[in-house]
């Protein structure tokens, strides 16, 4: 069974509940063993055990959340070590804008390597149903192609 690993961070809920509806896309995929964990709680041994990582993160000040940027942080030298390479998506809050964040998330990524999987979402504005659906609908793509080794 291949695993998932959601990441998130947020301040005020928006990234975890979009992170919530990208499990509720991914567990669709029933053959799929889901983790959804904090920016805070996750590390190198997460990392270590996951056939995919979805980041789910807001632009703060143009760039990638603290707590996400830290979470890359920590866990760069373990992967490299451990030889990962591992497929990712990429889900962006933000207020208006969000590109400054995925450039910096993606360039970060290339540097794992983490491999791209599938397009960045970037959703701009207050969480809402129409949020939701996008960070299902990338949840359910990217934990389909995992389960059917597509990445
Ligand atoms: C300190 C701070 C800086 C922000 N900077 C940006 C920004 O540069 N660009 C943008 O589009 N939104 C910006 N926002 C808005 C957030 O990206 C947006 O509200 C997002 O949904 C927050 O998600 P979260 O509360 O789950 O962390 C900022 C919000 C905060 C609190």
């Amino acid at each position: 069974m291949k695993s998932l690993l959601i990441v998130y961070h947020s301040q005020s809920g928006s990234c975890a509940r979009l992170a919530c509806a990208a499990r509720r896309g991914a567990i669709r995929e029933a053959s799929l063993q889901i983790t959804l964990l904090r920016a805070w709680d996750a590390g190198a041994r997460q990392m270590a055990g996951a056939d995919g990582l979805l980041l789910v993160a807001a632009e703060n000040s143009g760039t990638l959340s603290g707590a996400m940027k830290d979470f890359l942080d920590r866990t760069l030298y373990p992967s490299i070590k451990r030889d990962l390479v591992i497929p990712y998506a990429l889900l962006i809050s933000a207020g208006n804008d969000g590109r400054g964040a995925c450039a910096q998330a993606e360039r970060i990524a290339a540097g794992y390597p983490l491999v791209r999987a599938a397009e960045p979402v970037i959703v701009r504005g207050e969480y809402s149903s129409a949020q939701a659906q996008a960070a299902t609908e990338l949840g359910e793509a990217f934990g389909t192609g995992l389960s059917m080794g597509i990445f």
